[in-house]
């Protein structure tokens, strides 16, 4: 299924690995990590390598700089964070080449250490994907694995760059993350449906048009249906709407018919008459929006609904929250959804950076078959893209 090689189909024993992770964590103001996921699921991958005495050279991306030096995009705090999780040194360097990096990777390190990099992204060679950068990356180690899955629709020097100056392979959460995504679109047990949610219907077209050959029922929710409501000729008062996708919200309507997907929009909304925390708060039907109020998301009824449909799926993809659940008061159909989709019997995938935001704030993290650490990735995964950090591995 997975056609790639892996560093478990190569020989790393006793190699010198440059290991391509996405360490593009939050930090807080004090520069502290605050949410170490992505860290920890590169861990696998680690170990299999420091198993093998291989010595590893870490490199990542944070952030977006602007092509130089950023304090605050250091990746110091991920590599503290990595010493931590991996219980060993891990030895950071504030450049990304020097003599004195190439010089102790070659003299110094011993199986077993562990170095990092300093961000890709402060050299503007990392996402031109130049190729004199990407082979002094490659001139550092014998072997490349890539395990950044959440930067795999990213075509940089890293990412693709290396791969071909070195034998390059997939890192272990590379390979577990294309599995589960892949099997959603290859050979999902049925009936598969997928919740989409979010604000704007423009960041899901690809997707939305994607999943709709693909499902057997789509359920959309958040900000992104007062787009689909006021196209079907609703007056949905002040809520967020993109004018513009207004035909592509019919298309997509039309070509769920033809397709013979049950495309499923809110019956109901809950509206407030301004976008804050405690702003008073209504359930209303599509026809009673007030004209100078907003619509936070799904209603009650529209909640019950879907949590009925998912409750027959043997196969679930969700991504985008179901309202505003950054408000606890206008949360329900987020929380009740996400505790539907944790509590199901089926196979379960979550992605996306909002998505991963509630299922923590619910505590409902371990609760699914698979949370993709990737948002874009995932996203254009799901589009149906070849992602180019996927297509520049060795194949088996
Ligand atoms: C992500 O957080 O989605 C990845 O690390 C990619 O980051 P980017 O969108 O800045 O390329």
């Amino acid at each position: 299924m997975f056609s790639k090689k892996t560093v478990e189909d190569i020989d790393v024993t006793g190699k010198t690995v440059l290991v391509r992770v996405d360490y593009n964590v939050p930090l807080d103001s004090e520069g502290n990590v605050t949410d170490n996921t992505r860290i920890k699921l590169s861990l696998p991958t680690l170990n299999y390598l420091l198993k093998k005495n291989a010595k590893i050279v870490l490199m990542s991306h944070l952030g977006r700089p602007k092509d130089t030096v950023e304090d605050k995009y250091r990746l110091t705090p991920a590599a503290k964070e990595l010493e931590k999780l991996i219980g060993r040194p891990v030895k950071k360097f504030n450049e990304i080449f020097s003599q004195e990096i190439k010089e102790y990777i070659k003299n110094s390190m011993k199986s077993g250490d562990i170095v990092m990099l300093e961000n890709l992204r402060f050299n503007a060679g990392e996402k031109k994907n130049v190729k004199e950068f990407a082979s002094e990356l490659a001139s550092l180690a014998d072997i490349y694995v890539d395990d950044a899955f959440g930067a795999a629709h990213r075509a940089h020097a890293s990412i693709v760059g290396v791969a071909e100056f070195l034998p390059a392979v997939s890192g272990l959460l590379l390979k577990k993350e294309v599995e589960a995504l892949g099997e959603l679109l290859e050979n999902p047990k049925r009936p598969f449906i997928a919740v989409l949610g979010g604000s704007k219907v423009s960041d899901k077209i690809l997707v939305i048009s994607n999943l709709l050959s693909k499902v057997d029922s789509l359920l959309l929710g958040g900000g992104m249906t007062y787009t689909f409501l006021k196209a079907q000729g609703y007056e949905i008062g002040r809520s967020i709407c993109e004018d513009d996708q207004l035909q592509y919200a019919l298309d997509m309507i039309e070509l769920a018919k033809k397709n013979k997907v049950k495309l499923m929009l809110p019956v109901d909304i809950k509206v407030a008459p301004e976008y804050a925390e405690n702003a008073e708060k209504k359930n209303v039907s599509l026809k009673e929006i007030p004209a100078d109020w907003e619509g936070m998301g799904i209603g009650e009824k529209t909640t019950r609904l879907y949590k009925e449909e998912i409750a027959k799926a043997k196969t679930i993809f969700w991504n985008g929250p179901m309202d505003v659940f950054e408000f606890d008061r206008f949360a329900s159909g987020t929380k009740e959804i996400a505790n539907a989709i944790a509590g199901s019997d089926a196979i379960t995938v979550v992605g996306g950076g909002d998505t991963l935001a509630a299922i923590k704030k619910y505590g409902l993290n371990d609760k699914f078959t698979h949370v993709s650490s990737g948002g874009g990735a995932s996203m254009e995964f799901l589009e149906g893209k070849v992602l180019p950090g996927i297509s520049a591995l060795q194949d088996k």
